[in-house]
């Protein structure tokens, strides 16, 4: 059941003369919740630039449900399946919780142009669906009461919440988590590790998580692949590899701050 979603193969790319991602291989199951660590500035961050089509590697291949997607536009593959949310929270901060989520969903209705300039019964339909799909997944996230209000006006853990909401209104088959629990109180990293548990429950997708917080690392992902200067140096059980001297050593090693919430 549980055959290969996404395959990466080589994957490299230099900014200038930095190299910051080597030969990155991936073989992300379908139903996985793989774990994406390593010290500020290790590339992890790139590699989801690369797989979600933000950036174009120098090389290397890569496939998402067997279909090759080297050099696919970013809404192309979220049409594909492919959806993420940011290291950096990025919200429609003045428009409501609800429409947040309608609006990423907008981009998946079938009206036409015409059925939109005109408020065509299509137009009613499809939107009316939209938003009780969007109140639907709210109702999951525990964010229903609060569609209404300014998504700005949300607590952070809440706007996390809601950016993770709005990314599976697309209809994922792979959700990026980029540092999710940054910026967070342990209270609603404890929330937000149950919320991705949930995630995997309700939708049975695949989830890759870039994350600092070891709790949540290792209270989650069923495999880590750590990198460091843009190469894997580990991977595998996440407590067998976070034991590695080559892992600790590359934690230890770097100058930059631990908990980077840039
Ligand atoms: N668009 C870019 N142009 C130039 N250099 C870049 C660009 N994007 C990333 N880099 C560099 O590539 C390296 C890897 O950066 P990346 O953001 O992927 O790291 P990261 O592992 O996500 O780190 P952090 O944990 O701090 O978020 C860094 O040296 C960074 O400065
Ligand atoms: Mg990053």
């Amino acid at each position: 059941m549980s055959n290969t979603i996404l395959k990466a193969k080589d994957i490299s790319i230099a900014f200038g003369g930095l190299k910051a991602v080597t030969d990155f291989n991936l073989e992300l199951k379908s139903d996985e919740l793989l774990g994406l660590i390593g010290p500020n500035g290790a590339g992890k961050t790139t590699v989801f630039n690369i797989l979600t089509g933000v950036y174009k590697p120098t090389s290397g291949e890569y496939e998402f449900n067997g279909r090759k997607i080297n050099g696919e536009k970013p809404y192309k593959l979220v049409q594909y399946g492919m959806a993420r949310t940011f290291q950096n929270i990025r919200l429609f901060e003045n428009m409501t919780v609800l429409d947040n989520v309608v609006v990423a969903n907008n981009f998946n209705m079938k009206y036409g142009y015409l059925a939109g300039t005109f408020r065509l019964p299509r137009y009613w339909r499809e939107e009316k669906e939209a938003r009780e799909k969007a109140m639907e997944l709210l109702e999951i996230f525990d964010l229903a009461k609060y569609a209404n209000y300014m998504a700005g006006n949300l607590p952070y853990g809440r706007q996390r919440k809601l950016e993770i909401a709005r990314a599976l209104s697309t209809g994922a088959k792979v959700l990026f988590l980029d540092e999710p629990a940054a910026g967070m109180n342990p209270k609603e990293t404890e929330e937000l590790m149950d919320t991705i548990k949930l995630i995997k429950e309700k939708f049975g997708i695949a989830i890759v998580l870039i994350e600092h917080d070891m709790k949540l690392v290792l209270g989650i992902c069923e495999r880590l692949i750590v990198l460091d200067r843009g190469n894997i140096i580990a991977q595998g059980d996440p407590m067998e590899v976070v034991n590695k001297k080559e892992v600790i050593t590359a934690y230890l090693g770097s100058d930059d701050e631990e908990e980077g919430d840039e």
